[in-house]
Parts: C-alpha cells; sequence; structure tokens
C-alpha cells in the first residue's frame, strides 16, 4: 500500500497552505508523490492523496489523467524523454529518438528488459534553442547528438 513518506507528507501539506484552493495543489502533489512511488502513478497513489488532501479521488484522476508528464505505467531507473517538437524534429530530435531505442533495443514507452532504462518521445520541454535535447529524470541535456547521448546514457549511475 503507497504512503508518502514523512517528508513527502510535509510537502505536500506545505502545497496545500500555498494556494486557495486545495484543489490548486493536485499537481505537486502528483509530482512529490510519483516521484516517491518509482516514477509512476497508480490508484494506490490516488487513494492515499486523496485522503491526505481531503480531495475526491476522481478529481485527482481527472488531473493526473489530462497531464503527459505524470506516468500511468511504472517507467525504468532513467525515464528519458527526447523532445520531437518543431525546433527538436528540425535539428534531428525524432532520429535522435530512433537511434536511442534502437541502440537500448526498446521500443517507445516500454521499458528495457534490466529496467534502466524507459524512452518516451515527447513534446516541446522548453528547450528549443538547444535542440535537439532531451530530459532524463529530473535533468536536461541540450545540443545532442546521438553519440552524445547515448555516452551520457550509458554513463548514468
Ligand atoms: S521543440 Fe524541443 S524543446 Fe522545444
Amino acid at each position: 500500500m503507497f504512503q508518502l513518506s514523512a517528508q513527502g507528507l510535509q510537502e505536500v501539506q506545505k502545497e496545500l497552505k500555498r494556494y486557495e484552493t486545495k484543489e490548486s495543489a493536485i499537481i505537486p502533489a502528483l509530482y512529490i508523490a510519483q516521484k516517491e512511488n518509482k516514477g509512476w502513478v497508480n490508484d494506490e497513489v490516488i487513494h492515499h492523496l486523496s485522503k491526505v488532501m481531503e480531495i475526491p479521488e476522481s478529481r485527482i484522476n481527472e488531473v493526473f489523467k489530462f497531464y503527459t508528464m505524470f506516468n500511468q505505467r511504472p517507467v525504468g531507473k532513467f525515464h528519458v524523454q527526447v523532445c520531437a517538437n518543431i525546433s527538436c524534429a528540425l535539428n534531428g530530435g525524432r532520429e535522435l529518438a530512433q537511434h536511442i531505442c534502437k541502440e537500448l533495443k526498446v521500443g517507445y514507452d516500454q521499458m528495457t528488459e534490466d529496467g534502466r532504462y524507459t524512452v518516451s518521445k515527447v513534446e516541446c520541454l522548453g528547450s528549443c534553442g538547444t535542440a535537439p535535447m532531451m530530459q532524463v529524470n529530473d535533468k536536461y541535456y541540450e545540443n545532442l547528438t546521438p553519440e552524445s547521448a547515448m555516452n551520457i546514457l550509458r554513463g548514468l549511475k
């Protein structure tokens, strides 16, 4: 059964106090919970947040299912999100995403057999001036080439 850590609970309570309505804290609370649940959100997480925040599960689910940055399935230790939007696409972002999948022998949104990586193709991550780029967990990597991206990914600890 999922439960936030003491620190996670404290962070969610802080978010609840930050806004005029409790609902405004749903996005940050989902982020906190997703991080503590190995990078994804399931029914147990929604149930726990509903109790902690005193918000109906249906309301939290609406937000959770709308935003693509919340994962509905387990992801690898490193969630590799490669931007395939216009600036990145014009600078090889789509080929970069394909190259990473080929090298890691995995399809989009699938986890490698060793549980190390999940590769996703995503929309603009707001770093268009340094295209092509990828986000791995919380970190951005920019001005990538297929070689530099694979060096980064293989070196992750
Ligand atoms: S188009 Fe890739 S970061 Fe904006």
